[in-house]
């Protein structure tokens, strides 16, 4: 092999090194929870802005699982039951955490008081599970050409909303 392959080679896979699911998402999931912590601040005490806040809040989050569900869990390498356990719990969480987001809003835009706890809860622990255990795994057990994949997919719809 030449200089200029071995270069290449190097610097390919010094790029897949840098291909992070847990940072990508975990950058994402920070956004996210900067949101959530504004909402909660305000929820029960300034109505109007705090769904002005519910709104970006949904944008954001919506955005945010529809990647995961339709980019990321299904990619995951279900081997057995656990695994598969795992990824439904995963788009479990999704569904209850969009859920009590619309009783919520529907009781603020009527000025009910909301109690926000269980949301606030299942949020902390479906965040510190993708972060701590799932991305890492699947960063982990990925081949090198299907993370890239997921990687610049997931990263192009990041960017995206950026812009937007
Ligand atoms: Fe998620
Ligand atoms: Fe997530």
């Amino acid at each position: 092999m030449n200089n200029t392959k071995i270069i290449n080679e190097i610097s390919k896979i010094n790029e897949i090194k840098s291909m992070d699911l847990t940072q990508l998402m975990g950058d994402d999931h920070r956004n996210i929870m900067d949101h959530f912590a504004r909402f909660f601040l305000l929820a029960n005490n300034n109505n109007e802005e705090a769904l002005h806040v519910l709104d970006s809040l949904c944008w954001e989050l919506e955005r945010h699982l529809l990647i995961e569900e339709k980019e990321v869990f299904l990619s995951y390498p279900i081997k057995g039951v656990k695994d598969q356990e795992m990824v439904d719990r995963l788009f479990k969480d999704h569904r209850e955490i969009l859920h009590m987001i619309e009783s919520i809003k529907s009781k603020i835009s009527q000025n009910i008081h909301v109690d926000c706890s269980e949301l606030k809860t299942l949020w902390i622990d479906h965040e510190a599970f993708e972060r701590d255990i799932f991305y890492p795994t699947l960063d982990t057990t990925l081949s090198d050409e299907s993370k890239m994949g997921i990687y610049q997919k997931v990263n192009t719809l990041i960017e995206d909303r950026s812009k937007s």
